[in-house]
């Protein structure tokens, strides 16, 4: 279900915080007072079944419980009132800091409880059925807690003072991850109909797309104020009477309903906060919406609107945040835009939206965050167009169609920490001036923008802060500049730096710290791949140094940088042989080293990649026979080899072993002997080139039969799915040849190879 990486955030999250605080607010907790024997007996009954590696719970012991982390008494009876054991903060904690193990039943000697957050640990086996006995919780909070086997138990329906339940089954961090628990199954929701108090569900993440009928029992619910049921698999019912009249917040996104928006939506009349994003709602934004006084945030992104661009929402005074990128609306941006008076968030990005943009634009002097990218708009922005926006941190205007024009002398009002000008009109010949006032970025693209020259002498100083800077497809000159991004926990963030397909010059003295996707491909560089002085943090995944200058040998230095996932030196005069150490590169997922001179013969340790995707070695001189130990690489895809002068028999073991091979390219090499009918094997194959060697026979007649072969035209496009640890998700998503770039919220490498439309075995012997 999570293959769809492009999915954003949902805006939602950040208000759940809020309705933390006002949810906890009603219960008085103290630690004056002096904690009943039995129940501190359960608290330690329920640390002994705990792993607890990084002592989260040293404070538990003596006889104070109530002081215990997470432990909250009544002030006046000193019973246990509250137990709280969410792990903090995270998606900051990859190191698994958390508690893990069996929940003790002990914990239901605790009658009192109110409060109870397991959140974000590592619970083993079912959630308890006793949980369903705390006659008082109001809080109960298993987001994330680890619970993963049976089902939800029905005894939580017995919970008849729960206020909140938060079931939540993934997280989302730095707008683009989505983290997803292994979650338990819920078998039915009508149990939920008895919670008589819940102001708080939220199911996200749990497949509920079974419960054709989960409406009936959430609508037995009138107090509730917050339902995210965002990836759950449902669908909107049509005609329904809508009981909970009185809901600020509603997220349905991640849930692929076609649909146009609801009717019985209209009677929500108090709602605050609505997320219907990434869907497929379409049809028209019906009018009541712009009756919604209350409404603050409105996201209806990655759905199929296709309209002209509302402008009910401009009746919305109280709009905070209004998100409609990714849909397919039209026309003008409505003048009366400006009526939004408290915007912070605006984010039109990626529609078909065309005309000027209105002047009003000036009027948002609340604006942080402006995307206007991927449209038709037409005209200039000026710098009366920003005059107010003192507040604006993030603008985007790619492909917007819009040309900026700002003196070189204009002192902006704001500091931006994304600025996104890719393919915009009017920035080049010349470095935008203004920019060296923005010392707060952290993403700079200006890709694309004709500028020319060299880097101002003021550049690097703006770049403190950066996390992605991208001045690819420009024609700037000189050496270039030693980066060194600063980020407190990389792993987090995906660093770029991309200065592909510029003039630059000159030699590479070192890689950049901290940098994980690393593009320098199609520049005029020269003298050796930098060595790794070990001082520096590298984090490099991606590295592309291919159609520049560079010689030598590849040096055993990169061995020593285990986290590059794609290595691309194509197009280069590197020369002498591979060094034994690249088998330690055990991440490699692709590797092109094609159109240099290397020599010698393919180190046998090659075979110890066995994540490689892609191999490209193609013209080369290497020599001799291939290594035997290449036939452990089981997940190649591609492998290219061609215009050496490898000998030896066609090796039969490709069709033994590599079963997902789909390019198998040996052209013009020394191979002799047969086909072997091993290959027949290679179910998967859609381009085999073994012209230019020295084969006898004829083709094996099986090969009709194979099944891969290409039927239509164009690029293979294959995923790679990528585990990090047990939690973080990646999708590395390729296309076959040429250069790797970044896009967007995914990292994608695209190339291009031209594929024949079916077998073709050129010039056999
Ligand atoms: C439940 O816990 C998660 C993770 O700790 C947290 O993000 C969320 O805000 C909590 N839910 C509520 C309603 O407090
Ligand atoms: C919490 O304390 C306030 C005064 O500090 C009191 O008005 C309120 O009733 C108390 N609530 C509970 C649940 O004890
Ligand atoms: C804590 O208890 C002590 C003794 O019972 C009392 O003197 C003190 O005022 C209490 N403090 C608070 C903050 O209630
Ligand atoms: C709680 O709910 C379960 C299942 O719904 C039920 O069997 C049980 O009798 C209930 N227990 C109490 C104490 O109400
Ligand atoms: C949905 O129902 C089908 C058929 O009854 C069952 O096989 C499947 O496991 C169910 N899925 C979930 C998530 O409950
Ligand atoms: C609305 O809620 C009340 C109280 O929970 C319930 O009795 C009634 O059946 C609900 N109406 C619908 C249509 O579900
Ligand atoms: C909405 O409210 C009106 C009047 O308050 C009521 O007549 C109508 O049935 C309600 N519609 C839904 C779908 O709840
Ligand atoms: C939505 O449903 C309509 C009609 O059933 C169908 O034509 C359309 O392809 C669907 N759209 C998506 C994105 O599934
Ligand atoms: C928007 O506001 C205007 C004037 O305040 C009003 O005439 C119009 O009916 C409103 N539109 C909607 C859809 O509520
Ligand atoms: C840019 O602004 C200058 C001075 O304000 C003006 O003379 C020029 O015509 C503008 N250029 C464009 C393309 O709008
Ligand atoms: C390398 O990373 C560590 C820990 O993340 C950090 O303390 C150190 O400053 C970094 N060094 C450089 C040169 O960035
Ligand atoms: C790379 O090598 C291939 C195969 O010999 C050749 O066709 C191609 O032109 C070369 N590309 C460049 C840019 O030299």
């Amino acid at each position: 279900m999570l293959s769809n990486s492009n999915m954003k955030t949902t805006f939602l999250f950040i208000f759940t915080f809020l309705s933390l605080q006002r949810f906890g607010s009603s219960i008085n907790f103290t630690s004056n007072v002096t904690c009943i024997v039995t129940e501190r007996q359960s608290l330690l009954a329920i640390k002994r079944t705990i792993t607890d590696k990084h002592n989260l719970l040293s404070t538990w012991s003596g006889v104070e419980c109530c002081e215990w982390h997470g432990v909250g008494c009544d002030s006046r009876k000193g019973q246990v009132v509250k137990l709280d054991l969410r792990r903090p903060v995270p998606w900051e904690d990859f190191n698994k800091k958390w508690l893990e193990g069996e929940l003790s039943p002990s914990l239901q000697n605790l009658k009192h409880l109110r409060y109870l957050d397991l959140s974000m640990n590592n619970f083993y086996g079912k959630i308890p059925e006793f949980l369903g006995s705390f006659e008082h919780l109001e809080y109960l909070n298993l987001s994330g807690s680890g619970f993963s086997e049976g089902v939800v138990p029905h005894h939580l329906g017995n919970l008849s003072r729960l206020q909140v339940l938060d079931l939540r089954s993934f997280l989302t961090f730095n707008d683009r991850y989505y983290v997803p628990f292994f979650a338990p199954i819920v078998d039915d929701l009508r149990w939920v109909s008895s919670l008589s108090s819940l102001m708080y569900l939220d199911l996200s993440g749990i497949d509920i797309s079974n419960h054709t009928d989960w409406f009936h029992p959430v609508n037995m619910l009138p107090s509730l104020l917050t339902l995210n049921l965002a990836w759950t698999g449902i669908n909107v019912p049509s005609t329904q009477f809508v009981n909970f009249t009185s809901l600020n917040s509603l997220d349905l996104s991640m849930n692929f309903i076609n649909s146009t928006i609801p009717l019985w939506l209209s009677n929500l009349t108090s709602l605050m906060h609505l997320d219907l994003s990434i869907n497929s709602f379409h049809g028209n934004i019906p009018g009541f919406i712009g009756t919604f006084n209350s409404l603050a945030s409105i996201d209806l992104s990655y759905n199929s609107f296709d309209t002209s661009m509302p402008d009910l929402l401009c009746n919305l005074s109280s709009l905070v945040h209004l998100d409609l990128s990714y849909n397919i609306f039209s026309g003008p941006v409505p003048s009366n835009l400006g009526l939004l008076l408290r915007l912070e968030y605006l984010n039109l990005r990626y529609n078909h939206l065309t005309g000027p943009i209105p002047a009003s634009l000036g009027l948002f002097s609340k604006l942080k965050k402006l995307d206007l990218s991927g449209n038709s708009l037409v005209g200039v922005l000026s710098e009366t167009h920003f005059t107010n926006l003192k507040n604006l941190i993030h603008l985007d205007l790619s492909l917007s169609g819009l040309a900026l024009n700002f003196s070189s002398r204009w002192i902006p009002p704001f500091l931006l920490q994304k600025f996104i000008a890719s393919s915009c009109s009017n920035i080049g010949p010349y470095f935008p001036n203004w920019l060296h006032t923005q010392t707060h970025l952290q993403w700079l693209d200006l890709s694309n923008t004709s500028i020319r020259g060299t880097l101002p002498e003021w550049f690097e100083s703006i770049l403190s802060h950066i996390l992605y800077l991208d001045l690819s497809n420009n024609q700037i000159g000189g050496k270039m500049p030693l980066f060194h991004f600063n980020t407190k926990d990389p792993i987090f963030y995906d660093t770029s730096l991309k200065m592909n397909s510029n003039k630059f010059e000159g030699p590479l003295t070192a890689f950049p710290s901290n940098v994980k996707l690393l593009d320098l491909s199609d520049n005029l560089l020269s003298g050796e791949v930098p060595q790794t002085d070990g001082t520096m943090n590298l984090t490099l995944e991606t590295v592309n140094l291919s159609k520049n200058r560079f010689t030598g040998n590849i040096l055993e230095d990169l061995c020593k940088v285990p986290s590059i996932l794609v290595l691309d030196l194509s197009q280069n005069n590197l020369f002498g042989v591979l060094p034994e150490c690249l088998g330690n590169l055990s991440s490699l997922l692709a590797m092109d080293l094609s159109n240099n001179t290397l020599t010698g013969l393919l180190p046998s340790s090659l075979g110890s990649l066995t994540e490689l995707t892609t191999l490209h070695l193609h013209n080369n001189r290497f020599e001799g026979n291939l290594p035997l130990s290449l036939q452990n690489l089981m997940s190649l895809v591609t492998m290219d080899i061609g215009y050496n002068f490898l000998v030896g028999e066609i090796p039969f073991w490709i069709g033994e072993n590599l079963s997902r091979i789909r390019i198998l390219n040996l052209q013009s090499n020394k191979f002799t002997g047969k086909i072997p009918l091993h290959f027949c094997q290679l179910n998967a194959l859609q381009y085999l080139n073994l012209a230019q060697n020295n084969i006898i026979g004829t083709i094996p007649p099986c090969f009709a039969n194979l099944s891969g072969m290409i039927t239509n035209e164009g690029n293979i496009r294959y995923n790679i799915h990528y585990y990090k640890g047990t939690t973080a998700y990646r999708i590395y998503n390729y296309e076959e040849n040429i250069v790797a770039s970044m896009k967007g919220i995914q990292l994608v490498y695209t190339k291009t190879i031209k594929f024949y439309k079916s077998l073709d075995i050129v010039g056999l012997g």
